[in-house]
């Protein structure tokens, strides 16, 4: 799995956005350690609180299926076209940070061009499951 193909697979999870609210559709593609890929769209709520960032869906789609070790995340996102980059919100760095080690990347771009970051750099300072030992 190249990092071009799961930015691809982030465009196609993201045709499934339910974003009546905001019209801003997000697509992520989680490549698990196992080798699987689990894909997450953002899924918007009428109450808009309950809204579910597509990172945050990929994550407790995988974890749901027993999966705990993580390699990488694509994300692409914007309303009509893509973004250059659309980042992570601060509340899915921190599920990243639940999950996943400094080595996880995150890749953010498009499909043509696109860069992957390390967690410890999209979210330095983490606080993570170590602190409550
Ligand atoms: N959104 C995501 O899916 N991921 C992020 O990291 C940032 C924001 C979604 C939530 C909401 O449906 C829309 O983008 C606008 O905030």
């Amino acid at each position: 799995m190249t990092d071009k193909q799961l930015m691809e697979l982030a465009v196609e999870a993201r045709k499934r956005a339910y974003t009546p609210y905001s019209g801003f559709k997000v697509g992520a593609a989680l490549l698990a350690k196992s080798g699987k890929v689990y894909l997450g769209c953002n899924i918007e709520n009428a109450a808009y609180t309950p809204t579910n960032c597509a990172e945050r869906t990929a994550f407790f789609k995988a974890v749901s299926e027993g999966e705990m070790q993580f390699e990488k995340i694509a994300i692409v996102g914007g309303k009509e076209e893509l973004l250059p980059l659309c980042a992570p919100c601060g509340v899915c760095r921190q599920v990243m940070a639940e999950f996943c080690d400094d080595q996880f990347e995150v890749i953010l771009g498009t499909p043509d061009n696109f860069k992957g970051y390390k967690l410890n750099e999209v979210l330095p300072f983490a606080f993570t499951p170590v602190h409550l030992n």
